[in-house]
Formats: structure tokens, sequence, C-alpha cells
């Protein structure tokens, strides 16, 4: 089967939803694609994208048709485990949007169905499909920057704010997704600390701190109250330094040759200026379709399969049992 002939449902058409829709349906026969929502109002959303994608609010009608073969759930995170339990168990491939569950032994279950089912899981850590960080991650492998000492990572804006999840599930996942992308390692420490000021217990800030294996450490700061959108990623390392600002329209991605090397038992400074890299101009989330759709038709492993979206859900539970014991909330 070609990648164009695959029949595929959209599971929740709400803000984020809404663009997997129009993804779908930049890549896919509109025809082939059937949206499941409760609200009346994402019909309509649904219908002015392309009048041929097809609506239902019964998910019944997506599990009993053999033909769908796969299916995308963007629905909010705690119907996650629900709705792709449901679609997982009929047969269909999941490409579930993050974080996969609420908890992980929901996420171990849908991994064990998956398995029982010969299904793919596939987690919407969108991220790791952005060229920039693929560039970036080629270039660390092939050994630009030598060793990677330190990482961190600022996601600040001023809004978004949620009342069903705080600042540390909304936005953090990303950044650990790509933390443990860039490593390949998965942390040895967790520590966070945080603090709530607009509602009751939820955290509108949180600093979270990694440790890996091999002295690399790392930390990632959150805040949905803060002057100024940054979506800031910096990476040290031995021979070099990488910026990706994915909050800026140019020169996202940049290298600065900057350091210390040793002279003779004393460190001297090193800089050669920067280079602006260049990386191909692909949208992320076309660019996970793509890869889904390549995954479930030629048998592939995602990218962002269960195990990576399962750690990272472990890494955000281990934050957050150590925010409870620090959160002031005032
Ligand atoms: N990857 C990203 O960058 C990114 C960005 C934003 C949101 N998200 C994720 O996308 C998901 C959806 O977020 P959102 O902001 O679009 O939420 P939303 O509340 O705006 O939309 C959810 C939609 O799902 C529908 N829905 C709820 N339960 C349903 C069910 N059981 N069956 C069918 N439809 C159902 C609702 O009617 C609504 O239209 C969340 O998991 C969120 O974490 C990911």
């Amino acid at each position: 089967m070609e990648s164009a002939d695959l029949k595929i449902a959209i599971i929740g058409a709400g803000r984020w939803g809404k663009n997997h829709v129009k993804t779908a349906a930049s890549i896919l026969n509109p025809q082939n694609i059937t949206v499941v929502d409760f609200s009346p109002q994402a019909e309509k959303t649904v219908k002015a994208v392309n009048n041929n994608i097809k609506f239902t609010t019964d998910l019944n009608e997506i599990l009993s048709d053999k033909n769908i073969s796969a299916a995308i759930v963007a629905t909010p995170a705690e119907t996650h485990f629900d709705v792709a339990k449901q679609l997982i168990n009929a047969g269909k491939h999941v490409l579930i949007e993050k974080p996969i569950t609420l908890v992980s032994e929901d996420a171990k279950v849908l991994l064990e169905l998956a398995g029982e089912n010969n299904v793919k899981i596939m987690v919407g850590h969108v991220l790791l499909y952005h060229p920039a960080v693929l560039k970036m991650k080629e270039l660390i492998d092939r050994g630009m920057m030598g060793k990677i000492q330190y990482i961190y990572s600022n996601r600040l804006n001023l809004g978004s704010i949620r009342q069903e999840e705080n600042i540390l599930w909304s936005f953090a996942p990303h950044d650990i997704s790509m933390i443990q992308f860039l490593t390949g390692k998965d942390p040895v420490s967790i520590d966070a600390k945080g603090a709530a000021y607009l509602q009751s217990d939820i955290e509108d800030t949180t600093l979270t701190y990694l440790e890996y294996p091999g002295n690399i450490k790392a930390h990632i700061f959150v805040s949905w109250l803060n002057p100024f959108k940054e979506q800031k990623l910096v990476v040290i390392g031995e021979q070099g330094m990488f910026v990706f600002e994915d909050s800026i329209k140019e020169n996202k991605l940049r290298f600065y040759p900057k350091g210390f090397r040793d002279n003779q038992g004393r460190l001297e400074v090193f800089d050669e200026g920067v280079f602006l890299l260049k990386f191909p101009e692909k949208m992320p989330l076309t660019e996970e379709h793509l890869h889904f759709y390549d995954c479930v038709v030629n048998d592939k492993t995602p990218r962002t399969d269960g195990k990576h979206a399962l750690k990272v859900l472990e890494i955000l539970e281990e934050a957050t049992e150590k925010l409870k014991k620090t959160a002031v909330t005032g």
C-alpha cells in the first residue's frame, strides 16, 4: 500500500487537533479521513478545512471500520488512555498526542496492548520532527561539538494558561523529549522546583534539573507568566555550542565555536564567531505525519515511539513528585 491510499481517523478536532486535520488533508485524500468529535463546532471546523472529510460523533464507527488502519488521538490528555486503548484493541495503529497518558502505568498497558495487537504507537513529540533539531542531532553525532556537557531549555510565554495541567505538563514534554533525543541517554537523577501564583496549586513556572550519565547536566525552565515568548535550547559541548531558538523567525539554528582549551595546563578561551546553520524549510507537523504514515505502511519503528513517550512521562512524574515538596502557592 502507498501512504496516499491510507484511510485514517482523527479523534478530537479542538485547538490542536484541527492542525492535525489540516495537515492530514494536505497529504492524504480528504475522502480517506474521518474525524470524530463530540462538539458541533468541530464539524464546522472540519468541513471548513475540506468538505470531503467525513465527520462523526461516534468512535464505534471507526472501531468497526476495517478499512481504517490508523488513527490520530488529539483529545485532552486525560482521555488518551481510554480512546487509544479502544483503537489499539480494534487493531488500529495510533499516533497519540503528547503526553501519551497521564500515568505511566496506563502507558505501559498501551505498549503491551500494541505488542499483542501488532500495531504501532507513535506519540506527537513534534520537535523531534523539526528539521533544525534533526540537523543539530546529526552534527552532534558527527562530533562537531565534541562531548555534550550541559543543555538548557527555556520555554516561556505570557498565556496558554491551562486549568487541567500545570506548566510542567503543558510545556516541558517538548524539552524533555529533545534532551532525551540529543543525549541518547536516560537521566540518573531528576529534581524540580516551581511556584504557583495565578491558580492555586497549579504551577505557573517550574525549573527541572536533570543529570545524565557521563557528567551531562541539563535544566528546563518553563513559564506561562513571562513578559515575552522564548523557546530557546542551548547545548554546550567541549568544542562549541549550539543554539536552537524556535521563537525567532531567522537564524533559528546557530553554532558557536567557543569555549575553553587547555594550553600547557592553563585554560584559554577560544571564540571563533558564529555559524548560521541552514536546514530544510519543512513544517514539523507535516514531517510528523509523513513519518507516521511511513511507519504504518512500511512497518518501521517511529522515532517517537511508545518507549520514548513512556520515558518522557516517567521523567514528568518524578519531576512532579519533587515539585509537590517545593511548590509555593500564593
Ligand atoms: N504537540 C503539541 O505541540 C501540542 C500542542 C497543543 C496541544 N497538544 C495536545 O493535543 C491534545 C488536544 O489538545 P487541545 O488543546 O486541542 O484540546 P481541546 O480541548 O482544544 O480539544 C479537544 C477536542 O477533543 C474533543 N473530545 C474530547 N473528548 C473526546 C472523545 N472522547 N472523543 C472525541 N472527541 C473528544 C473535544 O470536543 C475537543 O474538540 C492534548 O493532548 C494536548 O496535550 C499538543
